[in-house]
C-alpha cells in the first residue's frame, strides 16, 4: 500500500558475510493504521491541525526547513525523527510521543511491536535523543509540553525501568530538541523558541516564537536528583540549537560541544525567505559552564553550517576529542561530511568549512549528490583503542541519476575512496537521524566489527516519501 507523506519510514540496511540487505519499513503507529484506514494522507493534515502535538511537528518542521535542517520539497510528514536500542529495545522516537518498539527479525525485517509506556509509568512526550550512558547502561530522558511542567526529566536504569518524573522549571513552554549528559549531570537548554499559540492567531506568526529579547539559559541538574531544587542555570547570547555533540566535565567546569544556531527568523509567512537564509548560521560551538563561580562562556568552533554531529557514543558523558558533522548547504542539502579535532584549535575568518586547523577531514559527495547524518560505528566499541578508529555510515543520493547507495567511509583518514558503497534499489529519501546496532551486541556484548560475521544494522527515519 502506498500511503503519501505522512508516515516514517526506516530504511534499514543489515550487513552479514560480507552481503548487504536492505530493508524499509513503516513504523506502524496507530496514525498509520487510520491512514491505511482511509488509504490515504487525509489523517496527516486533519490531525497535524487538531493535535497539539501534531502542530509541533509541523511548526518543528517548518523550522528544520527554514533552518535547512530539512528539504521540506520533499514533503512534510510527521518527522520521526530517531532510534535508539536501550535495555534489549529498538526505540523509534518522535518528541511529540511515546517511544515505539520496533523488533529486528531475524532475516533484518523490522516489526513494529507497539508503544512503549514503562508500565504506564511515561505519561508524557518522550525526546528523540535520549542518552544512553555507555558506563552504566541507564538512559536518560526528558519530555516538553505546553503546560506545566513545561520540561520533565526521567532516568531510566539499565533493567529498563523508568524512575520518577522530575519536573524542570522554566518560565514559559519552549521547544527542547535535545540535551545532554556528563557523568554527573544532565544539561538542559532553556532557548528562547516560545510556544505562543496567541501569537500565532493575532499576528499570524508560527505557534513557536523566537524571542531574540531574551537570553539561551542552560540549566546543570545532579543527573540523579529527584526535583529540580539544585539545578544551576547560565546565561549566554540566544540561540537555538537542535544538536549537541556530548559534554562532560572538566574540574569545576561543564563543557557542551554543540550546534549552536544563531539567528533562527521563524516567520515564514512573510518576508524574504531567500535573505532570510543567508542569514542563517548553523556553526560548531564549544560552550563552558563554571559551576563555582557561575560563569559561562562560549566559543566558535567552524564556520557554517553544519549540524547532525555525532561522536564515538563509548564517549557519552566524557570527554572526548572527535566530531563528525554533516555540511549542510544553501538549500538544506547535506553536501558532504566533516571531522573536527576538538585538540585543535579552528583556523577563523575562512567563511566556510575546510580542511586545516580542526577541521581535519572532510567526505566531500560531490556535484549533484547529498547524503544524510552520518552515524560513527566503532571497530572495537569501548574505550580501549582510538576514538576514531571505525567508520561513518550514512545514506547518499544522487539527483543526476536518480540512485540512492549507502557508503561506509573511513573516520579515522576521511579517505575520499570509501570503504564500501550498497547501491540501493531505489531512492532513499533525505531523512533525519541514523543509528547503527549488531546483533552481536545484542546479545552478548562488544567484539571488533571487522573479525565478526554478525548481523549489522545501519537504519535512518526518513519521512516516508
Ligand atoms: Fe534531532
Amino acid at each position: 500500500m502506498d500511503i503519501e507523506c505522512s508516515q516514517t519510514m526506516i530504511h534499514g540496511m543489515r550487513i552479514k558475510d560480507g552481503k548487504a540487505a536492505y530493508v524499509r519499513r513503516f513504523v506502524r503507529t496507530s496514525r498509520l493504521k487510520q491512514e491505511e484506514f482511509f488509504g490515504g494522507s487525509k489523517f496527516m493534515k486533519v490531525g497535524d491541525l487538531k493535535g497539539l502535538f501534531g502542530l509541533l511537528m509541523v511548526n518543528m518542521q517548518m523550522l528544520r526547513a527554514k533552518t535547512k535542517v530539512l528539504d521540506m520539497s520533499y514533503g512534510n510528514g510527521t518527522g520521526n525523527t530517531n532510534l535508539i536500542y536501550h535495555h534489549g529495545k529498538l526505540l523509534a522516537l518522535q518528541e511529540a510521543d511515546k517511544p515505539y518498539v520496533v523488533k529486528v527479525m531475524e532475516d533484518g525485517d523490522l516489526q513494529t511491536i507497539g508503544l512503549l509506556d514503562y508500565e504506564k509509568r511515561l505519561k508524557h512526550s518522550f525526546t528523540a535523543h535520549p542518552k544512553v550512558d555507555p558506563f552504566t547502561g541507564e538512559m536518560f530522558t526528558f519530555g516538553y509540553s505546553h503546560e506545566p511542567p513545561y520540561v520533565t526529566y526521567r532516568v531510566i536504569s539499565k533493567d529498563g525501568v523508568m524512575h520518577d518524573p522530575v519536573p524542570i522549571t522554566i518560565s514559559e513552554p519552549i521547544m527542547m530538541h535535545d540535551f545532554a549528559i556528563t557523568e554527573n549531570y544532565a544539561i538542559f537548554m532553556d532557548l528562547p523558541l516560545y510556544f505562543r499559540p496567541k501569537e500565532m492567531v493575532k499576528e499570524k506568526k508560527l505557534i513557536f516564537t523566537f524571542d531574540a529579547t531574551k537570553k539561551a539559559r542552560f540549566g546543570v541538574l545532579p543527573r540523579y536528583a529527584k526535583d529540580d531544587l539544585l539545578i544551576k542555570w547560565f546565561e549566554l547570547p540566544n540561540c537555538f540549537i537542535f544538536h549537541n555533540a556530548n559534554a562532560w566535565e572538566e574540574e569545576d567546569e561543564i563543557v557542551l560541544i554543540t550546534c549552536r544556531v544563531q539567528n533562527p527568523d521563524l516567520d515564514m509567512v512573510s518576508g524574504d525567505v531567500k535573505e532570510k537564509l543567508e542569514n542563517f548560521t548553523n556553526e560548531l560551538y564549544e560552550m563552558r559552564f563554571n559551576m563555582k563561580s557561575g560563569v559561562a562562556s562560549q566559543k566558535k568552533l567552524s564556520e557554517s553550517a553544519v549540524d547532525f554531529p555525532r561522536v564515538n557514543e563509548s564517549y557519552t558523558g566524557r570527554k572526548q576529542r572527535y566530531v563528525y558533522g554533516t555540511i549542510l548547504d544553501s538549500i538544506a542539502k547535506v553536501t558532504g561530511i566533516v571531522k573536527f579535532d576538538l585538540h585543535a584549535e579552528p583556523e577563523p575568518g575562512k567563511g566556510k568549512i575546510e580542511v586545516g586547523g580542526n577541521v581535519k577531514g572532510i567526505f566531500d559527495l560531490g556535484p549533484g549528490r547529498f547524503g544524510s547524518e552520518a552515524v560513527f560505528v566503532p571497530s572495537k566499541p569501548g574505550t580501549t583503542s582510538e576514538e576514531d578508529d571505525g567508520y561513518l555510515i550514512f545514506f547518499a543520493h544522487d539527483e543526476s541519476t536518480g540512485k540512492s547507495s549507502v557508503n561506509v567511509i573511513d573516520a579515522k583518514t576521511m579517505s575520499a575512496d570509501p570503504v564500501a558503497v550498497v547501491e540501493l534499489p531505489h531512492r532513499v529519501p533525505y531523512g533525519f537521524h541514523a543509528f547503527f546496532v549488531s546483533e552481536f551486541r545484542r546479545s552478548h556484548g562488544h567484539r571488533r566489527l571487522e573479525r565478526t560475521r554478525e548481523n549489522k544494522l545501519f537504519l535512518e527515519h526518513s519521512n516516508g516519501l
